[in-house]
């Protein structure tokens, strides 16, 4: 089988392994310092993986003094820091895509907005497109991060993030 990677696909991804949760925390301000736009963030990763704990990171780098709770019974969380209005998802205990559509989904994708979202396959037909897709894999009891841009802006953010982290 051969592989081809381009240089096109280097650009658009980042990879990393993190090895405690610090480090996913990290990881999570280190994105959140790179945006300069409205942005969605897709959170793929199986349960316990660090999709929250990351939010975490990015939420609490923007300026959010409190806690980060996971929004698995109320599907989302909002938080308003400085000029961001910023939406924290977890699709996991979404039964129908459809219910989206009852929440008024639409409504929080503005340009003022940043939205994470885990499990987004759950919503799938129903989401914009994201930005980025960030993948968290298990590695023994580490992690390993992928960021996957899709646009320019998820484009712009991967090369802030990697010239934050040479
Ligand atoms: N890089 C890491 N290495 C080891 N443990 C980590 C790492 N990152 C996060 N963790 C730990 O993994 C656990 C689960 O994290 P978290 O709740 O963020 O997962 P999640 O992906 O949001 O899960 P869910 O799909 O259930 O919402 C936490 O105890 C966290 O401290
Ligand atoms: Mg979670």
């Amino acid at each position: 089988m051969t592989i081809n990677v381009t240089n096109q696909d280097i650009l658009n991804t980042y990879h990393d392994c993190l090895i405690d949760s610090d480090q996913t925390v990290l990881m999570g301000r280190d994105i959140a310092l790179s945006i300069t736009q409205a942005t969605t963030i897709f959170l793929h990763g199986d349960l316990g993986a660090g999709k929250t704990t990351l939010t975490r990171g990015f939420v609490q780098a923007l300026g959010h003094q409190g806690n980060v709770k996971s929004p698995t019974y109320t599907l989302v969380e909002p938080y308003e820091v400085g000029q961001w209005n910023i939406y924290h998802f977890d699709l996991y205990r979404l039964c129908d895509p459809e219910e989206l559509e009852f929440m008024g989904i639409r409504d929080y994708f503005t340009n003022k907005s940043l939205c994470l979202i885990e499990w987004p396959q759950r919503g799938f037909g129903l989401l914009p497109q994201a930005d980025i897709e960030l993948s968290l894999t298990y590695n023994d009891l580490q992690r390993e991060v992928s960021l996957t841009a899709n646009t320019d802006n998820g484009q712009a953010i991967i090369e802030s993030i990697k010239s934050r982290r040479i």
